[in-house]
């Protein structure tokens, strides 16, 4: 007996720890046990109590009280799956007649409290059908992500969501994107992780890094072109224009429309062509954008223009011809000028990390969503790289990228550097690698490593 004793306060003093220390662990062990547990044994009650449950019907009060039998009670919800995940559970519930998907969503915090989770969020599948997403602890404080993701060309796995689930960049389904955030919030991080998850694809990086190149040189083997001043940076946009008329001459040359051509045949852009001949998609990323837009003098002020000229081009007709924008910086707003707004409402993909104060957060969401508005704002400052992401469907979410140091994206670049393929258009670009040797950011300006 006593050492049955023994045996359950070691269980549980390791449990306790575990939460304490470990809560990955502690969910894998003994959380997800307990919280499946918990929530099949209270889910009728919980329910009742978040007022998500349905009188009985009339058939069933006529037949009890045929039968003789005492009042049917409310009902909940029928649970039509538990998934236990990495990071949580999933419930998929269907509704009862009269219910309705947001009566769930506005119940998510009371569920959560009654369950005992850390988050729950709910959306609705289809038509009657819902699912209710719980997390066992705070993902987005340590984020690993799950070491098996949905890969497919041009989509990378870039963060976790607060769900517990992966946020995909795709940029097939959103060409260009735009992430924002004050100053030391994790744009640079969130690009270096698009960076490392973009090198093993089939895809030309193009950066342009106006902060001395300190963020992306180091990650140069991988990069077909790189630009660290806006001189370069406009010639460099100037090439990738005629770089994308090169390609669009290619799909015209292509297609050679007859009545006989197959509808599905004809190609309208890069990945309608046939593998063989398909140019290379080019994802450019640029940090700290607002350098590019900013002038002290007369002729600044033209290479401004022309650079801003070349960017809503490249927004405008890129995705086509397989140019993806990829634009990072701390405010993008029409006090940086002319053409600003119009090239911002080419890019869909919003992503923004803390701002410090409205007007930032409403470069990003206020086209969008105010909700997404307030919970940019509401990011602390602590929690670094934690981000508000617009999806595709016009709902937002609370992200966050795992915290990738230089070293490891050098390291994944490096590893990939066969892959880089060559742009005729951009050759003159491409950065000397040999000029780049190892991956500590020096001091002092880098070698500017334009061939
Ligand atoms: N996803 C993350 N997880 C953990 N820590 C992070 C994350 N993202 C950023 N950080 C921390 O925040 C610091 C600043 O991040 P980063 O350099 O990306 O900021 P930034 O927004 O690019 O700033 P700046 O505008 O000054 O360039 C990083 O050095 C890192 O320590
Ligand atoms: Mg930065």
């Amino acid at each position: 007996m006593t050492w049955f004793m023994v045996a359950v306060v070691v269980v549980v003093a390791a449990a306790g720890f575990l939460r304490w220390r470990r809560p990955v662990w502690y969910w894998l062990t003994f959380g997800v046990v307990l919280a499946t547990v918990r929530v099949l044994v209270r889910y009728a009650s919980v329910m009742d109590a978040c007022g998500l449950t349905v009188p009985p019907s009339r058939w069933r009060l006529a037949l009890a009280r045929v039968a003789n039998r005492p009042v049917p009670e409310s009902r909940p919800p029928r649970i039509l799956r538990l998934r236990p995940t990495r990071t949580g559970l999933v419930l998929r519930l269907k509704l009862r007649p009269g219910q309705d998907a947001f009566d769930v969503a506005a119940s998510t915090d009371r569920l959560r409290h009654s369950f005992g989770m850390y988050g729950v969020t709910s959306r609705e599948v289809r038509s009657g059908v819902v699912e209710v997403r719980m997390t066992g602890y705070d993902v987005l404080k340590q984020v690993q992500m799950p070491a098996k993701t949905d890969t497919r060309p041009m989509r990378v796995p870039v963060a976790l969501r607060e769900d517990g689930s992966v946020h995909y960049r795709d940029y097939r389904a959103v060409p260009h994107g735009l992430t924002l955030g004050a100053t030391e919030s994790g744009k640079s991080v969130y690009q270096r992780n698009l960076v490392a998850g973009l090198a093993p694809m089939d895809v030309a990086l193009v950066g342009i890094d106006c902060k001395q190149g300190v963020e992306l040189f180091p990650l140069a083997r991988r990069f077909s072109a790189l630009a660290d001043d806006p001189d370069t940076a406009l010639e460099l946009l100037e090439a990738l224009v005629s770089h994308m008329e090169e390609v669009y001459q290619l799909i015209r040359a292509e297609q050679r429309i007859s009545v006989a051509v197959p509808d599905a045949e004809i190609a309208a852009d890069i990945w309608d062509l046939p593998d063989d001949i398909r140019p290379v998609p080019v994802v450019v990323l640029i940090d700290e954008v607002a350098e590019l837009a900013l002038f002290a003098s007369k002729d600044e002020e033209k290479r401004r223009d022309r650079i801003i000229t070349a960017l809503v081009r490249l927004a405008q007709l890129g995705r086509a011809a397989g140019i993806y924008l990829e634009i990072c910086g701390q405010r993008f707003g029409s006090e940086l000028g002319k053409g600003i707004t119009m090239l911002r409402a080419q890019l869909t993909g919003r992503t923004a990390h803390r701002v410090n104060d409205e007007t930032s957060a409403n470069m990003a969401f206020g086209d969008i969503s105010p909700d997404a508005v307030l919970a940019a704002i509401q990011i602390p400052a602590e929690t670094r790289g934690i981000a508000i992401a617009g999806d595709s469907t016009g709902g937002w979410h609370r992200i966050r990228a795992p915290h990738t140091s230089l070293r490891q994206a050098v390291n994944t670049c490096n590893k990939y550097a066969d892959r880089t393929p060559d742009l005729p258009a951009l050759a003159a670009y491409r950065p000397a690698v040999a000029a780049l040797p190892s991956a500590r950011v020096p001091l002092s300006k880098t070698a500017p490593a334009t061939a």
